[in-house]
């Protein structure tokens, strides 16, 4: 969010533009709290996780009052366009305020989830992937050595895609998604072949959003007779600093974020689609569900015989 954040305010100077960055996301616009941004003023920030700008959830941004109060504070800057760096709540919060005022929405899809429709992927997906592969790798070693099994729970409340794409790279036997209804005898049964092929180590990735490891753990546990280990990674995968693919995809998308909003087409939300930098309309990103690969979940599965 800080590469985004930077690209957005030294892309509009460029073009002769003024921004102010709303601090906490909604919160700040419904207590007009913002702060002037400046080329100077976002230096040195693009290695850096998180947001400068910080974050809040908001309750009172879903009342009628709170988006009243939201669109109230845009009119008093004259803001022609915003910015919304998020994931999918964050932009349907922007689709029910651009409907109090006359400020052109632009969203920045950025979370660790890349559950946004309307792109490939997100920013901070990348560094996501990275961070759980490179702790799940040193799992890896003990996993080998002791002959073990372990669980490894990622983040994705609702969605797999980061439990996809990390299972995938690191080479795991199994790979559970909210997506897919978990079937523990599925589980336990490919871990026994496993065994009598030889394979006694393993690597399951569970997502967050599957909701049962202590229960696969116990079936694997008391039904192949190996020693398991859970290990739920949490929120080291939401901080740290962003990969160069993240940071680009920041800078990308934020050259067409002011691009849209200059060309005042409506409002849109910015992505990535078949490796060209694109929009699609906001409310067709909002009413949008992005499904998960079946062919990244055929891979998985050939590629852990
Ligand atoms: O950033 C997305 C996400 O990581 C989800 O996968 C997860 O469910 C959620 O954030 C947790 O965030 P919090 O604990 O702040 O609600």
């Amino acid at each position: 969010m800080n590469a985004a954040i930077r690209a957005v305010t030294r892309i509009a100077h460029a073009k002769n533009l003024q921004v102010i960055g709303f601090e906490r996301g909604w919160e700040g616009l419904i207590q007009n709290n913002f702060q002037h941004l400046t080329p100077r003023s976002v230096g040195g920030i693009i290695q850096l996780g998180g947001t400068m700008l910080h974050t809040a959830r908001c309750p009172e941004f879903k009342t009628e009052e709170g988006l009243k109060k939201a669109a109230k504070t845009l009119n008093s800057h004259k803001v022609d366009g915003l910015v919304v760096i998020g994931g999918d709540g964050s932009f349907k919060g922007a689709l029910d305020l651009s409907k109090h005022c006359n400020t052109l929405m632009a969203g920045i899809p950025a979370t660790i989830d890349n559950d946004v429709y309307g792109t490939d992927e997100t920013i901070g997906f990348d560094t996501a992937v990275n961070t759980a592969v490179a702790e799940i790798d040193k799992i890896r070693d003990t996993a080998i050595s002791h002959e073990r099994i372990f669980i490894v729970e990622v983040m994705g409340r609702q969605r797999g895609f980061l439990a996809l794409i990390v299972g995938i790279t690191v080479g795991a036997e199994i790979i559970l998604v909210p997506e897919n209804q978990c079937n523990l005898d599925n589980v336990v049964t490919v871990l026994k072949e496993n065994a009598l092929k030889g394979k006694k180590a393993g690597i399951v990735v569970a997502a967050e959003g599957c909701g049962r490891v202590s229960e696969v753990e116990k079936a694997i546990e008391e039904q192949t007779g190996s020693e398991v280990r859970l290990t739920i990674l949490g929120y080291v995968q939401r901080g740290g600093s962003p990969t160069a693919r993240s940071r680009l995809l920041a800078s990308l998308f934020a050259e067409k974020a002011i691009d849209v909003l200059c060309k005042a087409e409506g409002h849109k939300v910015v992505g990535l689609r078949n490796g060209e930098v694109s929009s699609i309309d906001l409310e067709q990103s909002c009413n949008g569900y992005k499904p998960i690969e079946p062919k990244l979940l055929k891979l998985a599965d050939m590629l852990a015989t």
